[in-house]
């Protein structure tokens, strides 16, 4: 169903969307009907109900050609409606998570400022605790879905002696007074996605809208981007596997020096590079997303997909444009923007460099 969605209804002026910068604002509403907004909440929550092997096929098919909607379902899948199934309370889950999982409205989750973004216990934003309610103040940037997003997850410093211990996450609704939204972010790729930075002005957070017990928000975003970099990476693969596809294609059609392409070994070997780099790294999605549904640790095998993932996605977009030759260089044949896409795998929910912080963390315990 995900790879019939794409071709039929993202495929058609997702170059005109790249260019104009437009969110996939009716396609996505689309994507909510058949249930790829809350794919892995259970359906007492109004999501699919589904484990995390389906959402990874869903997350390459949907990338493969139009990962700016698969970025806006990954965050809303991974980041925050997991988080709040996960440590929500029955309160919280009714308000927010049954109309986002529905896909009825969408998430954003916010960590990044303009100061913390690799350096993630940095936060500036602070939540000070005046007894019933939180008041907020600071900015958030590159936000994923931030314009089209009503659910906000925050997370805030309430008490600076305290480091990491001392953040919270609170859920903020965006029209909240004090709430206002930076201008969008003109980017490399991705660029029909939905990104700003975030403003909060002596913003009234309710303590009942805190997920988890005071302290808990560097850990809840830890372990929910955990999860986030499996759906970062499925979306890598997908990129991938498109630029293959398109690359495979063109081979097979163009002709130079009396015969396909495709029959020039120089194209043939980068065809059954780009082919074993792409197994490799679904292996490792699909691993990392088994474990997951098994209740196994998966923050090594989530970096360890992520990092391959990613930097698969960027090395198989470019060896596409460069079968493309000249007509890569060119919007009409896709793999140029693939290529622009593929860049920020390396760089959103924890940098290439982060991934190996992560991986050598483990490997050296
Ligand atoms: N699960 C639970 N707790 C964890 C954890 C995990 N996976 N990882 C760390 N923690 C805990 C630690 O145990 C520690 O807690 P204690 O003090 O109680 O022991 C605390 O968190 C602090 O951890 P570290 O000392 O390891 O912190 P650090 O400063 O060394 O940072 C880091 C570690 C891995 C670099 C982390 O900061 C990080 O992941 N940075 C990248 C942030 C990131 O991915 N940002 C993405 C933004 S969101 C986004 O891109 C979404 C989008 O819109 C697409």
């Amino acid at each position: 169903m995900a790879a019939d969605f794409a071709r039929t209804e993202l495929l058609p002026g997702v170059i005109e969307r790249d260019e104009k910068e437009q969110f996939p604002k009716e396609q996505i509403r689309k994507m909510a009907g058949l249930g790829f907004l809350g794919m892995m909440v259970s359906s007492r929550y109004g999501g699919s109900g589904m484990d995390t092997l389906s959402y990874v096929l869903a997350m390459e098919e949907i990338s493969r050609i139009d990962a700016s909607a698969s970025v806006c379902m990954s965050v809303n899948n991974s980041l925050v409606c997991w988080g709040l199934e996960t440590y929500g309370t029955e309160e919280q889950k009714q308000k927010y998570l049954v109309p986002l999982a529905r896909g009825e409205v969408l998430g954003a989750f916010l960590l990044s400022e303009p100061e913390a973004g690799s350096d993630a216990t940095s936060q500036r934003t602070l939540a000070e605790d005046q007894g019933d309610h939180y008041l907020v103040n600071g900015t958030k940037n590159w936000i994923t879905n931030a314009g089209s997003a009503s659910v906000y997850l925050v997370m805030a410093q309430t008490d600076p002696s305290l480091g990491s211990r001392g953040i919270n996450v609170l859920i903020v609704e965006k029209d909240s007074p004090g709430v206002t939204l930076g201008a969008k972010e003109h980017k490399m790729g991705i660029r029909g996605s939905d990104t700003h930075s975030v403003m909060f002005q002596d913003v009234r957070v309710p303590k009942e809208n805190r997920i988890g017990e005071n302290g808990f928000g560097f850990k809840f975003a830890m372990q929910t981007l955990a999860g986030g970099r499996i759906g970062i990476a499925a979306q890598a693969l997908g990129i991938a596997s498109g630029a293959y596809g398109l690359a495979l294609e063109y081979s097979k059609q163009r002709k130079a020096f009396g015969k396909e392409i495709s029959r020039h070994q120089a194209i043939q070997f980068k065809l059954a590079d780009m082919a074993t780099r792409i197994e490799a790294a679904r292996l490792l999605v699909w691993k990392a997303a088994w474990h997951k549904d098994q209740q196994m640790d998966y923050g090594l095998s989530g970096s360890m997909a992520k990092v391959f993932a990613s930097e698969t996605a960027m090395w198989v977009t470019t060896e596409a444009v460069q079968v493309h030759g000249g007509y890569g260089y060119v919007k009409e044949y896709h793999v140029e923007r693939l290529m622009r896409d593929a860049k920020i795998t390396q760089i959103y929910e924890g940098t290439s460099e982060v991934q190996r912080i992560v991986i050598s963390r483990a490997i050296l315990k």
